[in-house]
């Protein structure tokens, strides 16, 4: 108990349970981005383990402290599928699926919320730096606050933040902005995140914000500053170009292609299956583009990786049924015996067949309706040490600040993706070299060590500041 001089509280352990006490690294780049950190700091991590109604004591794994956080299986229907994913999911992403708002949820949010804080508070040391994430836990940081005013505390916000006149929907607007204010640095993805949030402080709260920093009262009647600003989320770029270069990975994208038959080219998507990737918008474009006779089923293969996302929730039950139709209809009109329009693929995969399916890819195709980054559309170029292949990106992603030679798209103008796919298509080796490179050079140079690295030192200069 009060040891650890690093605490990072996320939902999720970093760990997924594979046996009764066996426990395996979870794929997640944040994990990799912050295990120097926590090994270097007597680091521990606050989370859920994933299952309902798992009681256990905290544990070592890695060279990390880990302290799971049980939830009972109610709990998990109100606070994680109800409140974190049925009303703060949809509503951030600009209600493209409509958010439900139901007072039950949010009193077990703010139960499990409490719980996480406090778990916090008990593992903390003197002056020990938290580094909350993401909209399952925005109540954590003003409790921790009151709990422990000598910790310096951060939050990473890692989905949009909407606009103001979406945001003002939710019934408890002034608690959650209230609760996230009680962080130090309070990051987001864009730039645009983070003026739609000091917006929403400025119109509900009437506090006042200059440039990042947003005066907070204090309980003394004085203020403390909060920063809010972005801070683009990265992956760990150089992992994925080894792997990139590896034989073994490089001969399994041959045998991908070879698989496909060998088309002229393969389009490639990747997503959780979830409501905000446009899967739907993107398999529409397509279709229509084999209907039109502008490509052809023997030249151009559609791979889509959707992979099972949070399924009990039935806004994704019905997306699935959905995508699945539309596949289905799309196959049946254009395969034949040699072909296939769309290869359809309901499943997670390891890192290694990912890559793999990067490098088999001549077209990435990202369009997203609405996403706080989109690191697949990070990882594709990462992978691409050939310096071929085209990025197609939705301006409507976080990536978008960012990538700026990918062919941009606006996933609802069915007939500008249309025409950005077969530009995509049709483009030369030596536009695609000259694009790649430069995007090539975005993705290394932020990787996701300078993205955790700038946070921490926002971090420590805002304590710093507020102490004077
Ligand atoms: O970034 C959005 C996010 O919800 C993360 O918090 C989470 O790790 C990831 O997507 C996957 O979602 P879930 O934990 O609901 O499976």
């Amino acid at each position: 108990m009060n040891t650890a001089d690093f605490v990072v509280v996320a939902n999720r352990l970093p760990v997924d349970r594979v046996g009764e006490d066996e426990w395996r690294p979870s794929p997640g780049g944040l994990v990799a981005a912050l295990e120097p950190v926590m090994q270097r700091s007597d680091g521990a991590w606050v989370g859920w383990p994933g299952q309902p109604d798992l009681e256990l004591a905290p544990f070592d794994a890695d060279g990390i402290h880990l302290v799971p956080i049980s939830l009972s299986e109610s709990e998990v229907e109100h606070y994680y599928e109800g409140m974190s994913n049925d009303t703060f999911w949809p509503l951030y992403h600009d209600v493209i699926a409509e958010p439900r708002y139901r007072r039950m949820w949010w009193d077990t949010y703010v139960k499990v919320n409490e719980r996480f804080a406090r778990a916090a508070a008990d593992v903390a040391a003197e002056g020990a730096t938290v580094w909350v994430q993401d909209y399952q836990l925005q109540l954590v940081p003003r409790m921790l606050r009151e709990l422990r005013p000598d910790l310096t505390i951060g939050y990473f916000h890692h989905i949009p933040f909407p606009a103001y006149g979406l945001y003002s929907q939710l019934p408890w607007r002034r608690q959650v902005l209230e609760g996230l204010l009680g962080a130090d640095v309070i990051g987001f993805q864009r730039v645009a995140d983070a003026g739609n949030f000091a917006r929403a402080v400025r119109r509900q709260l009437k506090y006042p914000t200059k440039a990042s920093g947003i005066a907070v009262p204090t309980a003394d009647g004085g203020t403390r500053s909060a920063i809010a600003r972005a801070f683009p989320i990265s992956i760990d770029a150089e992992m994925y170009e080894e792997l990139a270069q590896r034989p073994d990975i490089q001969a399994r994208a041959a045998e991908i292609r070879e698989s496909l038959g060998n088309p002229k080219t393969i389009l490639f998507g990747v997503d959780r299956l979830d409501y905000t990737k446009g899967i739907r918008h993107r398999m529409k474009a397509f279709g229509e583009l084999l209907e039109d006779g502008r490509i052809d089923v023997a030249d151009v293969t559609l791979v889509q990786v959707a992979s099972p996302s949070r399924e009990r929730v039935d806004a994704y039950q019905h997306l699935r049924d959905e995508i699945e139709l539309t596949v289905g209809r799309i196959n049946g009109d254009h395969d034949t015996v040699g072909h296939t329009a769309i290869r359809y693929l309901h499943q997670a995969f390891p890192r290694e067949e990912m890559v793999a399916l990067y490098l088999a890819a001549d077209v990435m195709l990202v369009t997203a309706l609405r996403d706080g980054m989109n690191l697949v559309a990070k990882e594709y170029v990462a992978s691409r040490v050939d310096n071929r292949g085209v990025l197609v990106l939705s301006e409507f992603a976080g990536a978008s600040d960012e990538l700026t030679t990918a062919v941009k798209i606006n996933p609802h103008d069915i007939d500008g993706m249309k025409d950005a796919i077969v530009q995509a298509i049709e483009m030369s080796g030596v536009e695609q070299g000259r694009r790649m490179r430069a995007l090539r050079r975005k993705v290394r140079e932020n990787d996701v060590t300078a993205w955790s690295t700038s946070f921490l030192e926002a971090l420590t200069q805002a304590r710093a500041e507020s102490q004077r």
